[in-house]
């Protein structure tokens, strides 16, 4: 089988495809043909070998031998199971998330029946399926983890990303009142996922507008807990999804009475795709995708993941 191999940390040249032994599932594992995947900003960074801390998972000086190939979203079909698997049967169509052991950026793969996988929407096909795993279930463990409830006024900063345009989404699905931040080219996309009011970050600092927010979720990092503490309310959580700085001050403010830091990582989630499954096919839930790039193309399509403007979701489609 055919699969994406990097040997070294850089740019999105160090990606090629390689012919490797198809994998085989162990008694507890299916194997799946993978029809989609996508290129997430986060792979982008692993590929670079950054931020420097995460290279003690990578691997120091180049990326561990079992972490070569990237990926974590993918939809496909299920070709084998182990003879202790009862989740799933051959032919059924996935969609999951591959977490630390990456591995998406093959035409195979094999995940353990209780991994983050679940039977595919019947509504979507591979290509949106892929799109609805992680920036999904991260909006959703991150909305859940700042103690999300119906009437609550919460910021998205970053509403036009993967996770941000699920972020509208879910936040209004469950009754709040939803502040989008976005750039102008966006403003449309976010108001039709359900936005009420949208601030345009190239014009307007959010952290100024006088009003006041039960939760600011930092979807990109980009923003800070000094600009979000101007807006939040007494008991307001600042949600953000990466920055080791923020990792010390979740530490810190869990201590104090007021305002907090909610981090984490979304990497289980087993019972959020079975949650996000019902809500997409209720039609409460849209999949946002800016590119398709065919599996030759991974590269291509990492270079415009890294420029930082992409529109909700890019996929890599295997035909
Ligand atoms: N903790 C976890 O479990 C977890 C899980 C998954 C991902 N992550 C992290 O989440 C981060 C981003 O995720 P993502 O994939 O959702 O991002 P993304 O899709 O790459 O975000 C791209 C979007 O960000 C917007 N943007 C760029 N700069 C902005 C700014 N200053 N203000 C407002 N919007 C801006 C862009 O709009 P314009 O074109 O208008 O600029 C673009 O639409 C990554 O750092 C990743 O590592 C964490």
């Amino acid at each position: 089988m055919k699969a994406a191999i990097y040997t070294r940390f850089g740019p999105p040249e160090v990606l090629a495809l390689h012919q490797v032994p198809k994998p085989e599932p162990r008694e507890d594992e299916v194997l799946i043909q993978v029809r989609a995947m996508t290129v997430t900003s986060a792979e982008c960074a692993m590929r670079r070998g950054e931020p420097l801390w995460g290279r003690i998972i990578l691997g120091l000086r180049r990326p561990r031998k079992r972490m070569r190939t990237l990926g974590t979203e993918l939809a496909g079909r299920v070709e084998a199971v182990g003879a202790k698997v009862t989740r799933f049967r051959p032919g059924d169509e996935v969609f999951g998330f591959t977490g630390f052991r990456l591995g998406a950026n093959a035409e195979y793969v094999c995940l353990a029946q209780r991994a983050s996988l679940e039977l595919k929407p019947v509504n979507l096909g591979f290509e949106e399926a892929a799109a609805a795993v992680d920036g999904a279930s991260t909006a959703l463990y991150f909305l859940r983890k700042a103690g999300l409830r119906a009437g609550h006024r919460v910021l998205v900063y970053g509403a036009s990303g993967s996770i941000g345009t699920y972020a509208v989404q879910l936040a209004k699905h469950f009754g709040a009142h939803v502040t989008a931040v976005c750039g102008p080219r966006n403003a449309d996309l976010v108001a039709e996922l359900g936005a009420d009011e949208v601030i345009d970050y190239t014009k307007e600092d959010y952290s100024r507008s006088g009003a006041r927010y039960d939760i600011v979720f930092d979807t990109l990092g980009k923003s800070s807990f000094a600009q979000a503490r101007t807006v939040l309310t007494r008991q307001g959580r600042y949600a953000p999804t990466t920055g080791l700085g923020n990792t010390f001050l979740s530490l810190g403010t869990s201590l104090s009475r007021g305002r907090k830091v909610v981090t984490g990582m979304s990497v289980d989630k087993n019972d959020s795709l079975a949650l996000l499954k019902g809500l997409i096919e209720a039609e409460q839930l849209r999949v946002v995708i800016d590119r398709r790039y065919p599996f030759d193309q991974l590269a291509e399509a990492h270079r415009y993941v890294e420029t930082g403007h992409k529109r909700g979701n890019v996929v890599i489609t295997i035909d």
